[in-house]
């Protein structure tokens, strides 16, 4: 398995650029199920996520093919079996976003239940609700959400809690539903934005996408498009917190400061310069960092997939800082591995109680999630000697090339095999 060595320790300076959005791109390659007409999405990153979800819609019939300039082609004229293999939901739960466009366009799905998660429960009932509320009929049979509907028909569901995944699969289920569909309580985050913006090319009339409250008429049937994803925010942001937390100088060309107002405020609130383009970023810092107490919660709230690499910043920042994640039950499995390189955290509750120390001190550590694995990289860059951060697999499903990107920031960092 490979791993990252980091030699910590040097401020980063330099540009790079930022990638297409994860959480963006995995909901609009399901889209192409909506649809016969080939739908071609470009600024796609190279994550193994994406990897999974073009197997997982390639296993259902769709025909997948790819140029080397981060496009992708999908072709979904005909869906001859479709399923989500426990095999592939159980790598990755975002597999769900197959359930809403599946029903819609074949009026059956079978989707894995997805199991609990590193960082959470991870419960999906919110989308079993809404496409009951839409007429489905929804069992549990087997490990697996089976679904049937001839028709999907519009209605008015107010989700329980704010999610992502949900508001997303109900707003595509409900582009070809028969009516009018109100999704309240709707999940404002940007990647949402960034698939109604897809739909919309496709044909499919949504209204609201950004606010709480989205509005799909449904359509007879969609048609091809050609969509550009938008930029990581997570990447841009962890990689801002990476320069700050070193000390360092650096500029992110093709970011979206307008989506990144709670974490930009946070960087600031720090004691970093951080000036903005409409698609550029650059920060720097003039010495020692201050803590930043912070509080997840949806967007445009701190999002809860950068609170790990604040924490990574926290550790060497001067005073204390209360980091409350209220998002997922468990998302401090970076703590202790934090603390094995020297830091200073409590944990009361949903609340890391980060007291800034000089320095950390290089040692061997590992995560069991994505985020929680970038900010032991941050860590790795900031302490004094060698950090070995295995399991870099986790790193793999979300940052594209990041010790790349970081070795252009001056970073010495190399993966082993
Ligand atoms: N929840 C329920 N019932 C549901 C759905 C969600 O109780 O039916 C709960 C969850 O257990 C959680 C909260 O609601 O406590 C919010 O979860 P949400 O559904 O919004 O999360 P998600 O859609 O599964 C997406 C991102 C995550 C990101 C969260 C929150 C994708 C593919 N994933 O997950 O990204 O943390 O929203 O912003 O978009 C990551 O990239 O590292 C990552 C985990």
């Amino acid at each position: 398995m490979d791993k990252l060595v980091i030699e910590g320790g040097v401020p980063l300076a330099g540009e790079i650029g930022v990638s297409g959005a994860k959480n963006a791109t995995l909901p609009i390659l399901t889209a192409a199920l909506l649809t016969a007409e080939p739908l071609t999405v470009s600024n796609v990153p190279h994550l193994r996520d994406v990897t999974t979800m073009l197997n997982l819609l390639a296993q259902m019939g769709v025909a997948v093919s790819m140029d080397e300039k981060l496009g992708v082609e999908l072709a979904a004229s005909r869906i001859t079996d479709p399923v989500a293999p426990y095999e592939l939901v159980k790598t990755m739960r975002a597999s769900v976003l197959v359930l809403g466009p599946l029903v819609a366009r074949c009026g059956e799905a079978r989707v894995s239940l997805p199991g609990g998660c590193a960082i959470g429960l991870r419960p999906v009932d919110q989308h079993i609700k809404g496409l009951q509320a839409m007429g489905a009929e929804v069992s549990i049979e087997h490990g697996y959400i089976s679904v049937r509907a001839k028709r999907l028909r519009g209605a008015t569901i107010c989700l329980d809690l704010v999610t992502v995944t949900g508001t997303e699969n109900l707003m595509m289920a409900a582009t070809l539903a028969a009516g009018t569909t109100r999704i309240e309580n709707a999940a404002r985050e940007p990647e949402v934005v960034d698939l109604a913006g897809c739909l919309i090319a496709m044909g499919a009339r949504v209204r609201g996408a950004g606010t709480d409250v989205i509005t799909i008429e449904g359509v007879e049937r969609l048609h091809g498009a050609r969509y550009s994803v938008m930029p990581d925010r997570i990447e841009t942001g962890t990689f801002l917190a990476a320069a700050a937390a070193t000390g360092g100088e650096i500029r992110l060309r093709g970011a979206r400061p307008d989506i990144l107002d709670s974490v930009l405020e946070k960087l600031r609130e720090a004691g970093a310069q951080v000036d903005t383009g409409p698609d550029w970023i650059a920060l720097k810092t003039n010495g020692a960092l201050s803590a930043v107490s912070l509080r997840t919660a949806p967007y445009p709230a701190f999002p809860t997939d950068m609170q790990a690499q604040f924490m990574a910043l926290n550790t060497v920042a001067s005073g204390t800082a209360l980091v409350t994640e209220t998002i997922f039950e468990n998302r401090f499995m970076h703590v202790q591995e934090l603390i094995r390189l020297g830091a200073d955290i409590e944990v009361e509750g949903n609340t890391a109680v980060v007291k800034g120390v000089r320095h950390l001190d290089g040692a061997t550590v590992m995560a069991t999630d994505l985020r929680a694995s970038a900010s032991l990289v941050l860590a790795g860059l900031i302490a004094r000697g060698t950090t070995t951060v295995e399991r870099v697999y986790h790193l793999d499903r979300g940052y594209e090339r990041i010790e790349e990107k970081l070795s252009r920031l001056g970073a010495r960092i190399r993966r082993v095999r």
